[in-house]
């Protein structure tokens, strides 16, 4: 079997974040010939500038994209938009193309029932600026997800059920591709 690796990226910077417990659910869904990483930096990134020099911490997270045949974006949404830190880096890949066509789902997670919606729209628009590889089934909006953890972990079903959903959308995007 090809060994894949996938990078998990949270735009939530908590450590008990929701959205770092739904990646570390989706990497227990993975099958064995999948290695998953979640991205651990995005706090370490200046504001982007256009032309500003690439410090360490920029070359890092680019690295990592470089590395990845695919991305899982699990964010929560701040005031109706994707997160600063995220977009952030987001923006810090526009002109260097390390997310060009390159297969990514994205999720939202919110403790109300819009399950962040408008931040996975926005963030869906800007995962199009980037040129990524995405279909109708390439995002997951998750709402009500308090009361869907129990203990650290993803306690509903359904839930699960989606994200197995995604996993398997994302390595047949990834499949047909290599
Ligand atoms: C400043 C601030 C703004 C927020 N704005 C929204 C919002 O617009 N929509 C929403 O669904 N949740 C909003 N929330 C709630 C977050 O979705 C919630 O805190 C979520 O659990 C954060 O994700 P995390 O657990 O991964 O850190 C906001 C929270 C904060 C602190």
């Amino acid at each position: 079997m090809k060994k894949i690796n996938i990078l998990g990226i949270s735009g939530s910077l908590r450590s008990d974040s929701t959205n770092a417990i739904i990646l570390r659910a989706i990497e227990s869904l993975l099958p064995e010939n999948v290695t998953f990483q979640i991205f651990n930096g995005l706090d370490e990134m200046p504001h982007f500038s256009p032309g500003l020099e690439e410090p360490d911490a920029v070359m890092k997270f680019k690295r990592a994209l470089q590395l990845a045949d695919a991305v899982i974006i699990s964010t929560p949404e701040y005031a109706f938009g994707v997160p600063g830190t995220l977009k952030n880096a987001l923006d810090w890949t526009v002109a260097t193309g390390e997310f060009n066509e390159k297969p990514v789902a994205a999720i939202s997670a919110s403790p109300l029932n819009t399950g962040g919606d408008k931040a996975l729209a926005s963030l869906l628009l800007t995962l199009t600026a980037l040129g990524t590889v995405r279909n109708e089934n390439s995002y997951l909006s998750i709402p009500n997800v308090k009361s869907k953890i129990v203990e650290g972990k993803i306690a509903d079903q359904n839930t699960i059920e989606l994200l197995k959903i995604q996993v398997a959308n994302l390595l047949s995007l990834i499949y047909i591709r290599s």
